[in-house]
């Protein structure tokens, strides 16, 4: 039996399967741990670190050696790279945790899942729609046999399965309209300018990777431990902006309520636009078909001071700072990450028509994310927020800047992944990267 097969029955057959502690430990003998890379071994890196400790985490791997320090010395038998194509390479790694900046992330996946190699992969799932498409498709072709997640951990929160209830359940009606935003603001005047030399432990070179060259400034690497992502997300080749940040998790509250899709037509608006800074203040509006239960819904995206309207005048939408909002034939429905409101139109929308469901019919609740992937690997590979689910996601939010970009409302073909009304607006939709870097390997 292969050591990935071994691992599924061992976990799908719990308590029927006994394994002798000689065979789980003995040397070469197949264990019921994963052996685990972790790649980006810092900052949001570090929040992974408990969820594998029950598993071999075989390999580190850093452009930073600085970073490999304190995983290191948990993981004193795992071997520390500086280069993920060559971490990848190890021999007998089963999955993969990467948290490594937003433009290798579909590299990494890449090249992983082409290994066979499960993968938790950090938000956003590329820094392109050709990334986010081409890691879903690798993904598809592997779906059973490997188990991937998309770091949107604040899914697991309760209130997503309580507003997926409501609006299932029908306490807003038929839903017609979504919206959600991020009042977060980095303006930035472009690239930050030659400044000093990396130093010797962090590999620069190796950390632009596949993007175009820009000169090293350590100011890009001056951010606290899991928020030094500000300190580069909003530059066009290194992230998305708020969208594909905050956006990933909030945009994840309608994903998962609605059931995601690929839109048929976009267009977005915001500041004038920067060939090296991403938007701050923008809005993005998309057009999704109808899926198995409900019509087709418009989703609405909105940052950095831009917002929808509020229903009703004495709600003050921008007290929430990330935030969604449903628009049904009944009401609305407006949520955090933590807490939901109802608001019904009128005086006949009474709720009389709302279903609540038995408190036995509530959707359980996920616990923890990281180990929701884990133990997919492992058992069913079932995870909330697969590379399909997480990839149409990124997908529709990157095509946000690309209507930004084109200055025009565009059609898309989700099946072929082109756009259908503009020839031209196509090259938006994929980058050119540096010679020796290959997305697809
Ligand atoms: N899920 C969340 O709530 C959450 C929170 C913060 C950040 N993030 C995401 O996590 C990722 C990392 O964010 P961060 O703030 O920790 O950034 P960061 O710049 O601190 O990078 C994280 C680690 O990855 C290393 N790294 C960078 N490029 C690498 C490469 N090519 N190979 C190997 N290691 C590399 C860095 O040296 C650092 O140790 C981002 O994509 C961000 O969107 C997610």
């Amino acid at each position: 039996m292969k050591r990935r097969d071994f691992l599924k029955s061992a976990a799908a057959g719990t308590g029927l399967l006994i394994l002798p502690r000689s065979m789980l430990l003995g040397a070469g003998a197949p264990s019921n741990k994963l052996n685990v890379a972790l790649i980006g071994t810092w900052g949001r890196g570090g929040a992974h670190f408990d969820s594998v400790a029950s598993e071999n985490v075989v390999a580190l791997c850093d452009i930073n050696e600085q970073h490999m320090e304190v995983p290191a010395k948990r993981w004193p038998n795992a071997k520390t790279y500086v280069d993920w194509r060559k971490c990848l390479d190890q021999k007998g790694i089963d999955a993969v945790v990467c948290a490594t900046t937003d433009f290798t992330h579909a590299f990494v996946a890449n090249w992983a899942l082409n290994r066979d190699m499960h993968v938790y992969c950090e938000k956003p799932l590329g820094n392109t729609v050709e990334e986010s498409r081409v890691v879903r498709a690798n993904y598809l072709k592997r779906k059973s046999r490997l188990a991937t997640q998309l770091g949107t951990q604040r899914h697991a929160n309760p209130n997503f399965n309580r507003t997926q209830e409501l609006i299932r359940d029908g306490a807003i009606g038929e839903v017609s309209d979504t919206y959600a935003w991020g009042n977060r603001q980095i303006p930035k005047p472009g690239y930050l300018p030659a400044e000093g030399e990396p130093p010797a432990y962090l590999h620069y070179d190796l950390w632009l990777g596949p993007v175009p060259f820009h000169p090293y400034n350590p100011e890009y690497f001056a951010g606290g431990p899991g928020a030094n992502c500000l300190k580069w997300n909003m530059y066009w080749d290194f992230g998305s902006g708020q969208i594909g940040d905050m956006g990933s998790h909030t945009m994840d509250l309608i994903w998962n309520a609605m059931g995601g899709g690929l839109p048929t037509t976009f267009e977005a608006k915001g500041d004038p636009f920067n060939a090296e800074v991403t938007p701050v203040k923008m809005e993005s509006h998309f057009n999704l078909p109808a899926n198995d239960w409900r019509g087709p819904i418009t989703v609405s995206w909105y940052q950095g001071g831009a917002m929808p309207r509020a229903p009703r005048p004495y709600i003050d939408l921008n007290k929430i700072g990330h935030g969604a909002m449903f628009k049904g034939s009944k009401g609305y429905l407006i949520c955090d990450f933590d807490s939901r409101i109802l608001v019904p139109f009128r005086d006949t929308d009474d709720l009389s028509y709302y279903n609540r469901r038995e408190k036995d019919k509530m959707l359980p609740n996920l616990g923890s994310f990281q180990k929701e992937w884990i133990n997919a690997c492992k058992g069913n590979l079932k995870t909330s927020v697969d590379f399909d689910y997480g990839g149409t996601m990124t997908e529709t939010m990157l095509l946000g800047l690309v209507a930004y970009r084109a200055g025009k409302k565009l059609d898309y073909d989700g099946a072929t992944g082109r756009i259908t009304n503009d020839e031209a607006a196509n090259a938006l939709l994929s980058k050119k990267y540096r010679d020796g870097w290959t997305l697809n390997g």
